[in-house]
């Protein structure tokens, strides 16, 4: 396998936290690069670089890019609320597409080959398959499912072009957290079903399955669900896979079986012992009966499947809150003493300038905030 590191953008969030982890446990030397708008310094493995600021910021890809041997990227960064999206098309297009644009502007121009993207289940928009393959129609049903699409499309434009090769891995629903407890789920804002329904069991507050009338078997949204950790082993493989000259692959991440949302709901009262406080909602608008993901090209690229089943990912979110009442807490972002030798002081490159300055204006201010904070020369 080449030497050199991983560069992982959104590191510090959900699903990119817990890659770092896989990824120092198999022996890669990992650089996280993250804005904090939704991460935490207290997700990022302590084996890991740490750089923060934002991936719009070509002067500091630039600069990381040149100071270190990047051999591959996953890009995990972005904004995941799909409602938001309808009202701040903008803000979503620019983080998710645009950031796009500077990585493979800057690993271009860096002679770096290889990028694990993260991809959502949403490009599919409503399926009528009962088992989505990666070859049914294409049809985003909201900006933010138009927004990985469209960086799906750059990230094969650039392989024809420049030879940079993809695994594009399309997530569906993704639940759990370390087996230690010690990194979960925190969202700012949180919108998924197991941690909603974790927390209605362990307050006791109300919560609500919203319509009861779709073609399923209980008549709540059936959906794909897989642990965290299975999704970050599937990103060491597909990362493994770019580097030992394979060739691009765009695959589905999911268990190729669904729970319905009341399935969800009386699963979690079984094994919290809570039983969850629950009524009917209306339907939302947009809600497909059900969607599943064909696994088949996951097992045969990658020799991949999920070994974590729903108890797994219930009882490990369970843990998680457990341990950490107020998930990574109100000082999340300050940096503990041991860690502030990892930050890593980058600066952008000047030659890049105009259309990136707010951005990187935004970023000297937001470091020079967190090096006051935290009394760093
Ligand atoms: N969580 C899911 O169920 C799910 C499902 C499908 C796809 N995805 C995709 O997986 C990825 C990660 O999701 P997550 O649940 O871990 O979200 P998250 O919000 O926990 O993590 C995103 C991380 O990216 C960082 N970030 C955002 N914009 C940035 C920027 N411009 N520059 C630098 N850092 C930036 C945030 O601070 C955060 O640490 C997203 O791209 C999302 O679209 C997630």
């Amino acid at each position: 396998m080449e030497e050199g590191k991983i560069l992982v953008t959104g590191g510090a969030g959900y699903i990119g936290s817990h890659a770092v982890r896989q990824l120092v446990r198999a022996g890669f030397q990992v650089i996280v690069l993250d804005n904090l708008s939704t991460g935490h310094i207290k997700a990022v493995d302590p084996q890991a670089e740490l750089v923060i600021g934002d991936v719009r910021n070509l002067g500091l890809l630039d600069s990381v890019f040149t100071r270190n041997k990047i051999v591959g990227v996953m890009q995990f960064a972005g904004k995941i609320i799909v409602p938001e999206s309808v009202s701040h098309p903008l803000s979503y297009y620019d983080d998710n597409f645009t950031a796009v644009i500077s990585i493979l502007r800057a690993m271009h121009t860096h002679n770096c080959h290889n990028i694990v993207f993260s991809s959502t289940a949403a490009v599919y928009g409503t399926s009528k398959e009962p088992s989505i393959t990666e070859e049914a129609p294409l049809h985003p049903e909201s900006p933010y499912g138009f927004s990985k699409l469209a960086a799906e499309r750059l990230i094969c434009d650039c392989e024809k072009a420049y030879g940079i090769k993809h695994c594009i891995f399309r997530y569906f629903n993704v639940a759990g957290a370390s087996e230690d407890g010690s990194i979960g789920e925190a969202h700012p804002v949180e919108t998924h079903l197991i941690p909603v329904t974790v927390n209605a069991a362990l307050t006791g507050r109300e919560m609500k399955i919203f319509g009861n009338d779709y073609q399923t078997r209980d008549g709540t949204n059936l959906r794909d669900y897989i642990h965290v950790l299975d999704l970050a082993d599937a990103h060491v493989l597909g990362m493994k896979m770019l580097l030992e000259g394979k060739d691009s692959a765009i695959i589905n991440l999911g268990s190729d079986k669904g729970y319905t949302n009341k399935e969800i709901v009386e699963t979690v009262g079984e094994v919290t012992g809570h039983p969850v406080n629950w009524t009917y909602g209306p339907r939302r608008a947009g809600d497909a009966d059900s969607i599943v993901a064909s696994n088949k090209k996951a097992k045969e690229l990658l020799g991949w499947a999920p070994k974590r089943d729903l108890r797994q990912m219930i009882q490990d979110d369970v843990n998680w809150r457990a341990k950490h009442p107020t998930l990574y807490g109100r000082q999340g972002n300050k940096i503990p003493s041991e860690d502030k030798k990892r930050l890593l002081n980058y600066t952008a490159s000047r030659h890049y300038s105009s259309f990136y300055e707010d951005i990187e204006n935004h970023d000297r201010d937001r470091l020079r905030k967190l090096r006051e904070t935290n009394k760093l020369n």
